[in-house]
């Protein structure tokens, strides 16, 4: 029987046995120098390279010299089910893990928690430290009648991912579209749709068809002035709610939310909700106005309303419009109000290109200034720009290019090995769902605020760290149960021999990683970067393509070696899949 521990606060080892590791390292540490449990929780980190977990001594700031505090220490260390040894490193303890406990602990853990919770993952992962906490997530938020460019495909693939994440760590998660389905742009495709629309196209392809009108209007307004002024009329006419000016808008904005809902079920992202900039109503709107002016902070320039933000370096922005239309800014200040009216969020995140830091900022601040005790809630996650994303016929203006372009790029790279090109069942869906890997990973694979550039055969070659690489380690993983059909099913965890593992250097490592998982998502939490969790997914496929020389199963003759083994890989696979699902992947079976 392994040894109980002090349960250490804000731990929880039900869910994460590496809680129950780090406690025994703190309590050692505890033990022998003058800190509390706690205190020498905190200072137990993940080691480098072969080294399970560290303690830096100087963090504690304690009297004396290093060397004698790390005597005290290692004089009192006695091995054990959990940790089996402690050296000195300069000013740092090293810490090793007891193999058998490790690799038992964990892969139990693991199976004991493969099946699936409310938010589609496996429990193996999740916390629960949002429970009872609602948050909001806005992404994609595309617009209507204008191209879909990098940027939306960036906030939808960044913000599905979070609206997994905070499932995953407990909160109540209100997934929403925020359409750009408002503005004078509306006007201009309302006059323009007179002339060049058509009903047949709008069927066809309402998203392509509105682009196509907006950009002749575009032109034809740029050379008259007319035309604008038209434009602007239609526009004013909407605002007001004449229904006669809105009838044509409302099938549009119909038409091409059920086109995007089809293409991001594709994508395999999903909303709760789509709203939009019309959906934002007057009275919030005006009241805001009426607000920021009491303070002071308005100004009226020919007749136009201005909020002057200089005071914090935020500049100054104009909030309503001539002739009494509203803009985007205060749309999103009467948007926000709304919200928070309609979900109580504990808090709200816009997951916006950089381009908008300002105008997220003015947003944000304006809300604080109007004293709304929930303005401090809310949280910008931004990311850089994406250079080059172009097709073979050009450049990228909707959504379906990209996808269908992913998944052609994919389906001649895999016609390429005739071989196994001709043992894929379905190579439409299996190139399509790779291609969609490709593009996600590229995109998550970098710290979001960097600035990329797009290229299609980085992202889509099966070597190097890309989303193909990885639906072929998880493929690869899936095969072996398939091949090995005599070991299935596994006999009951308990019944199975893990030690055998223990001493498998490579079977360990996959072990160690499968543990870390739950710090993983912790991590992820706080920093709001899809890159750890790809990061992870990485160094796993890279530790189990280590481990198939020396860890196999097919081959192996002793029975219980050859079963500890496809347990091993059979939680790998759980935990990878996992990963991959949390970053929106679907991952495959075959191909
Ligand atoms: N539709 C906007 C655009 O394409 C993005 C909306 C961002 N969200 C917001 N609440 N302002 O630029």
């Amino acid at each position: 029987m392994i040894s109980t521990l002090p349960t250490v606060p804000g731990t929880d080892p039900s869910s994460s046995v590496f809680d129950s590791f780090r406690t025994s390292i703190a309590q050692r540490v505890s033990e022998a120098l003058p800190l509390t449990l706690e205190q020498a929780y905190s200072g137990v980190d993940y080691g480098k390279k072969g080294v399970d977990f560290t303690i830096a001594l100087p963090r504690f700031r304690l009297p004396g010299k290093v060397d004698e505090i790390a005597a005290k220490v290692i004089s009192k260390f006695e091995a054990d089910d959990w940790v089996s040894s402690v050296t000195l490193d300069k000013s740092f303890l090293h810490f090793q893990l007891n193999s058998k406990t490790l690799v038992r602990q964990v892969l139990t853990q693991v199976h004991a928690l493969t099946h699936l919770t409310t938010s589609g993952l496996p429990e193996y992962g999740t916390n629960t430290s949002g429970k009872g906490k609602t948050v909001a997530i806005e992404y994609s938020s595309p617009n209507i009648a204008k191209s879909f460019h990098v940027g939306h495909l960036r906030s939808t693939i960044i913000g599905a991912f979070l609206a997994n994440l905070y499932k995953a760590c407990g909160w109540d998660v209100v997934r929403m579209n925020y359409l750009g389905d408002w503005g004078t742009q509306f006007g201009l495709i309302a006059t323009g749709f007179e002339k060049y629309g058509s009903k047949e196209e709008l069927e066809k392809d309402a998203i392509k068809h509105l682009f196509d009108v907006y950009v002749k209007v575009n032109k034809d307004a740029e050379a008259d002035p007319k035309v604008k002024a038209e434009a602007a009329l239609w526009f004013k006419r909407m605002e007001d709610g004449d229904e006669s000016a809105l009838k044509n808008w409302r099938v549009w904005r119909e038409m091409s939310i059920k086109k995007y809902a089809e293409e991001y079920q594709r994508l395999n992202v999903e909303f709760d909700i789509y709203n939009g900039e019309s959906m934002v109503g007057k009275e919030w709107q005006d009241k805001a106005l009426q607000r920021l002016e009491e303070m002071g902070l308005i100004s009226d320039v020919d007749g136009a309303k201005l909020v002057d933000l200089e005071k914090w370096k935020l500049g100054k922005a104009v909030l309503r419009k001539k002739d009494g239309t509203s803009i985007y800014l205060t749309r999103d200040i009467g948007g926000a109000i709304e919200r928070y009216e309609k979900y109580k969020f504990d808090k709200m995140i816009y997951v916006v290109s950089s381009q908008q830091d300002l105008h997220l900022a003015q947003l944000f601040k304006m809300l604080e200034l109007m004293e709304f005790p929930w303005a401090k809630t809310l949280q910008h996650v931004n990311y850089g720009l994406v250079q080059g994303m172009s097709t073979r016929k050009g450049t990228v203006v909707f959504l379906d290019q990209i996808i269908k372009e992913a998944a052609g790029v994919m389906y001649e790279q895999m016609q390429q090995n005739e071989e196994k090109f001709n043992a894929i069942e379905d190579p439409e869906t299996v190139s399509l769902e790779i291609g969609i890997t490709g593009v996600k990973i590229q995109d998550m694979a970098a710290k979001r605020i960097n600035n990329y550039t797009f290229n299609w055969d980085r992202m889509l070659s099966f070597e190097g760290d890309t989303g193909p690489y990885l639906q072929y380690a998880h493929v690869r993983l899936a095969s072996i149960g398939r091949k090995n059909p005599n070991l299935l099913p596994l006999p009951e965890p308990s019944q199975i021999d893990t030690d055998t593992l223990a001493s498998m250097q490579h079977a360990r490592d996959i072990v160690f990683l499968l543990g870390t998982y739950p710090d993983v998502i912790k991590v992820a939490l706080k920093t709001h970067e899809p890159s750890g969790i790809v990061t992870f997914a990485f160094r796993l496929a890279h530790a189990i393509s280590s481990a198939w020389e020396t860890v196999i199963v097919k081959g192996e003759e002793d029975l219980e070696k050859a079963r500890a083994r496809m347990f091993l890989y059979e939680c790998a696979r759980d935990v990878l899949s996992a990963s991959m699902r949390l970053l929106s992947i679907r991952p495959l079976e075959r191909m």
